[in-house]
C-alpha cells in the first residue's frame, strides 16, 4: 500500500508512521515542518531502520500536493497535518479556518481525483461540545466551542459529503480524546514549545525544573476529587488504531472513538506521574480554566467490535514514557 502520511513528522504522525509494517507499505511524508523539526525524520529512520520519501510541502498548497499524486499511486490518506491549540485558535482564527479546513478540501479533492480508497481523518472529541460523558459516535455533534473545534467539526463534514457524493472513497473518522505519553525508545514525543496548555505536558516542564508549579484548574467539580476527568489515551496506542482502522477499512463512512474509555482526574494523573517517576511536582488549585467540562470521556466499544482495537497501556505507561520523553529533550 502507498500511504500518504500529511503531519507524519508531528507527534501522532511520527509515531503512527513507526506502527505501519514497511514491508507491506510504502510511507510518503509532507510536512511543512510548521510545528516539528526535521530531526524527528533522521529518528523514525533510526527507529525503524527504514528510508521514508518526506517533502517539506504544505497541504494547502493544491499544485504541490497534486504533483505527489501524480508522482505515486495513494491507495490511503493519513491526514494529521493542522493546527491544534485551542486558545491560539480564539486569536487566531482565519489561520486555523485556513489551514485546516484548505488542507482537508485539498487533499478531499485530489483523493476524489486520483481514485484513493481510504482517507483517514484525525478529529477530535472537541466535536461534542458540551455532550454528556461517556459519549458515543453520533453523527450530529453539539456545536464546538471555538474555531479549532470548529474546523474538526467542519472537516469531518466536507468528509461525509465526499464520501457520500463519490461511494469509491472510504472515510474514517478517529475521534482522539487526550492523547498522552511518548514512544518507549524515549526518541520522539510531544514537541512543546513555549508553556504548554496540556496537563501532561505542563507536569513534565513542573518535574524538569523548567516550570515552577503546576496550576490546577478548579477542584470544585462534582467530580470524585474535584478535579476535571478526561480520558487520557497512550499515543502508541493511538497509533496502533490508525493501523486497525486501515486494516478493517469498511465502505462508506465511519467513525470511530479513541480512547480507553476510563475517566482520570487531575489529582490522579498528578500522582500517578509523582509515583511512577518517584519525583514531586509542585502544584496549586487555581479557579476553573474557562470553556473547561468537569468530565469528558469515550465509549469505546465500536472501536473494540469493528476494529478489533482497544488501548492496552496502562497510566503508569503514560506518566513512564512521558517522562522518559521529556528527560531525554533538550
Ligand atoms: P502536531 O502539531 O504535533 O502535528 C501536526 C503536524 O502537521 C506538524 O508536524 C506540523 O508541522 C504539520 N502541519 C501543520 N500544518 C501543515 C500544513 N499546512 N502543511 C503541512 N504540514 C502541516 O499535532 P499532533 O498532536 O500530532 O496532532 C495531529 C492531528 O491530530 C492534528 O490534526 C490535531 O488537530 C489532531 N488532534 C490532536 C490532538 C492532541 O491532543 N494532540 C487531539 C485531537 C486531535
Ligand atoms: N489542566 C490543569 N492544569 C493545566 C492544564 C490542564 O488543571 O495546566 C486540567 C484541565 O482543566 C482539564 C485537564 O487538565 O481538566 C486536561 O486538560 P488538557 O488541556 O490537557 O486537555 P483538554 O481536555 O482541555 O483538551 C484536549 C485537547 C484539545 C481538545 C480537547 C477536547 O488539548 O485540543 O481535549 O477533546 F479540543
Amino acid at each position: 500500500m502507498n500511504i500518504l502520511v500529511t503531519g507524519g513528522l508531528g507527534y501522532i504522525g511520527s509515531h503512527t508512521i513507526l506502527e505501519l509494517d514497511s514491508t507491506k507499505n510504502q510511507v510518503i511524508i509532507v510536512d511543512n515542518l510548521a510545528n516539528s523539526k526535521i530531526d524527528v525524520l533522521k529518528i523514525i529512520q533510526q527507529i525503524s531502520s527504514q528510508k521514508y520519501d518526506f517533502y517539506k510541502y504544505d497541504v494547502t498548497d493544491y499544485y504541490l500536493i497534486e504533483s505527489l499524486f501524480m508522482k505515486y499511486k495513494f491507495d490511503t490518506i493519513m491526514h494529521f497535518a493542522g493546527f491544534k491549540a485551542v486558545g491560539e485558535s480564539v486569536q487566531k482564527p482565519l489561520t486555523y479556518y485556513k489551514n485546516n479546513l484548505l488542507g482537508t478540501i485539498i487533499l478531499s479533492e485530489l483523493a476524489i481525483k486520483y481514485g484513493v480508497e481510504h482517507f483517514i481523518f484525525s478529529s477530535s472529541a472537541t466535536v461534542y461540545g458540551d455532550q454528556q460523558s461517556p459519549l458515543f459516535e453520533t453523527l450530529d455533534p453539539k456545536k464546538t466551542t471555538n474555531p479549532y473545534g470548529e474546523t474538526k467539526a467542519m472537516s469531518e463534514r466536507i468528509l461525509i459529503d465526499t464520501a457520500i457524493a463519490n461511494p469509491g472513497l472510504n472515510v474514517t473518522l478517529l475521534r482522539y480524546f487526550n492523547p498522552v505519553g511518548a514512544h518507549n525508545s524515549g526518541l520522539i514525543g510531544e514537541n512543546s514549545n513555549g508553556t504548554p496548555n496540556n496537563l501532561v505536558p505542563y507536569i513534565t516542564k513542573v518535574a524538569k525544573g523548567e516550570l515552577k508549579e503546576l496550576s490546577i484548574f478548579g477542584n470544585d467539580y462534582d467530580t470524585e476529587d474535584g478535579t476535571g476527568v478526561r480520558d487520557y489515551i497512550h499515543v502508541v496506542d493511538l497509533a496502533k488504531a490508525h493501523v486497525a482502522a486501515m486494516e478493517h477499512m469498511k465502505s462508506g463512512v465511519n467513525i470511530y472513538n479513541l480512547g480507553t474509555g476510563k475517566g482520570i482526574s487531575v489529582l490522579e494523573m498528578v500522582h500517578a506521574f509523582e509515583k511512577i517517576n518517584a519525583l514531586k511536582v509542585p502544584f496549586k488549585v487555581v479557579g476553573r480554566r474557562p470553556g473547561d467540562l468537569a468530565v469528558v470521556y469515550a465509549d469505546v466499544s465500536k472501536a473494540k467490535k469493528e476494529l478489533q482495537w482497544e488501548a492496552k497501556l496502562t497510566l503508569e505507561d503514560m506518566v513512564r514514557d512521558a517522562w522518559n520523553f521529556e528527560k531525554n529533550s533538550l
